[in-house]
């Protein structure tokens, strides 16, 4: 029989184990895919860009695209304070078609009810290479990784003026960071 004080320490191991180990993180699924936020529009908004291209290739003709960004409110918190966005940032950018025809609308774009596409770009220095991941969500399903060799990691790492983030382009956060001197000049 065990001696009466090990009976009595028992739980106590028990909880300080329970306590001492790392707790799962809800954003992603044990085999390591991306769960898709389902609040992100109550998130931070950072900004909306409206038809961007990165190449000299002619826009589509007729239709115009918005994106909209939004970041996880405890990192924007972070992010004021210090200039960079912390370990557990998650992005996410909604692509939207634009519309003319609408109500007393006569001129100029507002945007559909259709999403085109969400992306999302996490920091986790845990899990990624460099720290941050890609992934292309699809309604509410565990997203993969984009792999690392994709266009985005390398488009984002040349020209992200943040963290490899395109904070230049968030009019708000971009003051923030330039007064925080973590800004690079891209
Ligand atoms: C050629 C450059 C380029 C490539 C390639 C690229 N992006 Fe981006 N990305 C941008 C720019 C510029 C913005 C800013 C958009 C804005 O201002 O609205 C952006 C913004 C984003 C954001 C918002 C958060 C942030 O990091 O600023 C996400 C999420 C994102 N991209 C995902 C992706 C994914 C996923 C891929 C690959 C499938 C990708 N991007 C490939 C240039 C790029």
């Amino acid at each position: 029989m065990p001696p009466a004080r090990m009976i009595y320490a028992l739980p106590l191991l028990l909880w300080l184990g329970a306590a001492a180990a790392p707790a799962p993180d809800a954003r992603f699924t044990p085999d390591g895919r991306f769960r898709p936020p389902t609040d992100y529009r109550e998130w931070v908004f950072l900004s909306s860009g409206l038809d961007m291209a990165y190449t000299d290739a002619p826009a589509a003709a007729g239709h115009k695209v918005f994106d909209n960004v939004f970041v996880d409110p405890a990192a924007w918190t972070a992010f004021k304070r210090t200039g960079h966005w912390p370990d557990g940032t998650v992005f996410i950018l909604e692509n939207r078609l634009g519309a003319t025809q609408g109500s007393i609308n006569r001129r100029g774009h507002f945007q559909s009810a259709e999403v085109l596409g969400v992306e999302a770009h996490v920091r986790d220095d845990a899990r990624f290479k460099g720290g941050w991941g890609f992934f292309a969500l699809s309604g509410e399903t565990p997203a993969e990784q984009i792999p690392y060799g994709a266009a985005c990691y390398a488009c984002h790492e040349a020209h992200g003026a943040v963290d490899t983030s395109f904070t230049q382009f968030y009019p708000v956060a971009r003051g923030i960071a330039e007064k925080a001197g973590t800004l690079k000049d891209r």
